[in-house]
């Protein structure tokens, strides 16, 4: 497995990414310009834990996590694919990081007590929007379901009973059947067909359909 391990350069770092794991992509830095601009962010106190749901190779939480070192204490690396947790792992090794990098799967519920800022890049585009060729396992890091909506539900429905903030890249169509669910959505910004959106968690949002 070792030789099969590139080096890639993403947001002026330098990455591991091992077999069957996605590379980290230049449409993503817009995500890391839209964390630094949000008031979460740039508010003093904030949550000391970072999690990065959908890691990869952890490039979003640690390039977040190096950009604010005397913000946050640890960071929780999260992906459904032993391959990325691995490269994750490295990566954490290799900027010396305090956190760790573990196998999860969205709608899994995140067993921390405290309060959480959550980045997320999960897979999100309709299987009919992938070239037919694509291997499996980048199909898996890109769709999600025919809508592309069910890995972006899931991990919304993974941080139920946290507090904090929840970041989040998708397709814009996506932030209007998202943003009836279990979060409040309060700021977006939109880049093409793409979209990058800032939720609150445990704010008391309820379903405009529940009672
Ligand atoms: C679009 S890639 C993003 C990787 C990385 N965050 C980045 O920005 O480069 C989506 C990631 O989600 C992971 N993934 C796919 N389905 C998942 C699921 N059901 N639960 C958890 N992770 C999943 C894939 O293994 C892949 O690493």
């Amino acid at each position: 497995m070792t030789n099969a391990i590139k080096n890639v350069e993403w947001a002026g770092l330098q990455f591991a990414v091992g077999p069957n794991t996605f590379q980290p992509r230049a449409s993503s830095l817009k995500l890391i310009d839209f964390v630094q601009g949000l008031p979460a962010w740039q508010q003093a106190r904030r949550p000391r834990l970072l999690v990065d749901m959908c890691c990869g190779c952890g490039a979003l939480g640690i390039a977040l996590f190096l950009s604010q070192l005397d913000a946050f204490k640890r960071l929780l690396l999260l992906d459904a694919s032993q391959d990325a947790v691995n490269s994750a792992r490295i990566n954490l090794t290799r900027y010396n990081l305090p956190g760790q990098s573990i196998r999860w799967f969205a709608g899994d519920p995140i067993d921390v007590q405290e309060e959480v800022f959550v980045v997320c890049n999960p897979p999100f585009m309709r299987f009919a929007d992938v070239e037919s060729d694509t291997q499996n396992w980048e199909q898996a890091c890109l769709t999600s379901g025919n809508d592309g909506l069910e890995a972006p539900s899931l991990c919304l429905q993974s941080c139920v009973g946290l507090d904090g903030a929840f970041i989040m890249k998708s397709r814009v169509d996506q932030l209007k059947p998202l943003a009836g669910g279990l979060h409040q959505l309060i700021q977006s910004t939109t880049n093409s067909d793409v979209a990058f959106s800032y939720w609150g968690l445990n704010q008391g949002h309820q379903n405009s359909e529940a009672t």
